[in-house]
């Protein structure tokens, strides 16, 4: 019998794509197609699934769904009740100063999407493919939305399927890192979730070398989002930190010489 040592990468699960019933499979077939993926039948497939519909896309694992989508209400709430002036601070929004961000961990693109939102031009990078396809889908849908500011946000955002290790990220531009931590401990919803993202990627998030690839990258602002007492990433102390009631976000900057 082969023992698995504990520390050996944990194999990703490779979702099987199926149509939404009742809707044209078009779509999906697309999907599989570009992703390489198998495509199925909703009502035999089994494990993890990408369901596509003409206008809708999420994956689900045993009941547990998950997709990105600006235009939820979640995300309306999270922006009426005012929790993303953290974010914009920390990325050193003004009035008159909106920076290019580089997401370097797109995820569901939330985060992103709040930027885009707030005036910034943003960057997703995103190396689980599905979960890129996703993020691109979810930016489309948005670019049509009937909310004037949901489309408007939509067009500042950018996606890349990707490791953003491999990238150059633009000068001056700055750059988010919001690594996932297994010890993360959330409410159980997002846990779910947060166990689907895990499930889909064939290695643990390594932030420290996400950071360390930041800090060579010819930018001056590096915001790191971190549970909130879980140790600093990189090699020196961030120049500030702003702290939520669950999150913290670390933020490193310095000067650089600009050449001309
Ligand atoms: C915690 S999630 C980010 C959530 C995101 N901030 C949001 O608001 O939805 C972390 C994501 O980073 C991605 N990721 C980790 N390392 C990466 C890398 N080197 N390049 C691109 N994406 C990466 C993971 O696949 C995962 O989807």
């Amino acid at each position: 019998m082969q023992i698995t040592p504990p520390h050996q990468a944990p194999i990703a699960a490779v979702p099987t794509v199926v149509s939404l019933q009742g809707e044209s499979p078009a779509r999906a077939r697309e999907a599989a197609k570009q992703l390489a993926l198998e495509y199925g039948d909703y009502q035999e497939a089994i494990g993890l699934l990408l369901v596509v519909g003409e206008t809708s896309a999420w994956l689900e694992l045993d009941g547990v769904k998950v997709t990105a989508q600006f235009d939820s209400a979640a995300m309306q709430h999270r922006r009426k009740g005012g929790h993303n002036e953290m974010l914009g601070r920390a990325v050193g929004l003004k009035a008159d100063r909106k920076p290019l961000i580089w997401d370097a961990t797109g995820g569901l693109g939330r985060d992103a999407f709040v930027l885009a939102d707030l005036g910034c031009q943003v960057m997703l990078c995103e190396r689980v493919p599905v979960l890129a396809w996703l993020l691109d889908q979810a930016v489309k849908a948005a670019a049509v939305s009937g909310a004037d500011q949901v489309r408007e946000a939509a067009d500042r955002m950018s996606v890349l399927a990707g490791d953003s290790k491999t990238l150059r990220a633009t000068a001056g531009a700055v750059i988010y890192l919001d690594p996932m931590f297994p010890e993360r401990k959330k409410a159980a919803a997002v846990k779910k979730e947060a166990a689907m993202l895990q499930h889909l990627a064939d290695q643990v998030d390594d932030g420290e070398a996400l950071w360390q690839w930041a800090w060579d990258q010819p930018v001056e602002r590096i915001v790191v989002k971190r549970p909130l007492r879980a140790p600093i990433l990189g090699h020196c102390r961030p120049a500030h930190s702003l702290r939520g009631k669950s999150v913290r976000f670390d933020v490193f900057t310095r000067r650089l010489e600009h050449s001309s």
